[in-house]
């Protein structure tokens, strides 16, 4: 009985597999990613958008500019270190100097604003302007928008608003599927779980079906699949249940019956001794 070890063991496999997949989808293995961000006016709505970002975490974008003669690379995290240097949502790399990167904005200062298919983050507390703005500290916002087709897009500068006394900004946009909005349709995880069990089974009964009856060649009953190991699950069903479902012992009803059946017979013979007479 080849046949009877190889759909058990590959069922279990499949079955532990897809449940795997499910609770993958359902997000129960996902990470904390932006919990290192700090919501200083912290909100129920600025979580939520937050909590939108989760898939974008630990990762670096990066984006090259190139102005005039001079080169900047931007590097962006989601509430982790940009290009690794510590508290940096955003940093500013001179390609053409060796100095140490400027930060932009930090996640410690981070406001997170969500619309319905967008989140915009913003990151301030960066290091003071050398000239502009009144030397007030960088301030970063990234605009992230909702794209089906992407996880990540590619993130692009798209304008340093430096030529005024303050709130002066950097503005970066980038493409995500992370903050489009959820499609209710989306079948729950128990009815998927549910379909590929019906699936299996389906497989399982027709496969094992044609397998015993054109090459093993079998009849009646003994076409259905894996017929003895079902019929000894079957009684060691019906044993299980014998034993849960009785609330008397065995053993103890015939001591009990005996009682009883003595009472019992008793009990008529007097009955019949009151009835002889009348
Ligand atoms: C580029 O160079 C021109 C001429 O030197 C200057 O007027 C302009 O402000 C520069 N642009 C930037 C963004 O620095
Ligand atoms: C981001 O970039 C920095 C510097 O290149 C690197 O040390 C760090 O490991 C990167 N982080 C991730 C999550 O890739």
């Amino acid at each position: 009985m080849k046949l009877l070890r190889f759909p058990r063991r590959s069922f279990v496999v499949l079955w532990v597999l897809s449940i795997q997949l499910v609770l993958c989808r359902m997000g129960v293995f996902a990470g904390d990613g932006t919990k290192a961000c700090k919501l200083p006016f912290q909100s129920e709505s600025e979580s939520k958008a937050l909590n939108n970002l989760e898939p974008l975490a630990n990762q670096n974008f990066t984006v090259d500019v190139t102005v005039n003669t001079s080169s900047y690379r931007y590097v962006f995290q989601v509430c982790g270190n940009a290009g690794g240097v510590p508290g940096a949502g955003v940093i500013q790399i001179n390609l053409k100097a060796q100095e140490k990167p400027t930060v932009i904005g930090r996640y410690d200062s981070t406001k997170a604003i969500g619309g319905s298919d967008w989140v915009m983050l913003i990151y301030s507390n960066g290091d003071p302007y050398d000239n502009h703005c009144n030397k007030e500290p960088r301030k970063a916002i990234i605009m992230i928008s909702c794209d089906k087709n992407t996880e990540a897009g590619k993130l692009t500068v798209v304008l340093e608003d430096n030529k005024k006394q303050n709130d002066c900004f950097y503005l970066f946009e980038m493409d995500s599927s992370a903050v489009c909005p959820v499609v209710q349709s989306r079948l729950s995880a128990g009815s998927i779980i549910l379909i590929i069990g019906f699936c299996l089974v389906a497989i399982y009964l027709i496969g094992g079906f044609l397998y015993q009856r054109l090459i093993v060649g079998a009849k009646g009953m003994e076409q259905f699949p894996n017929y003895a190991f079902w019929v000894e699950v079957g009684n060691l069903t019906a044993d299980g249940c014998d034993f849960v479902c009785r609330s008397r012992n065995r053993e103890e009803a015939p001591a009990y019956r005996g009682v009883t059946s003595e009472a019992l017979e008793e009990e008529p013979e007097e009955r019949d001794d009151h009835l002889l007479p009348m």
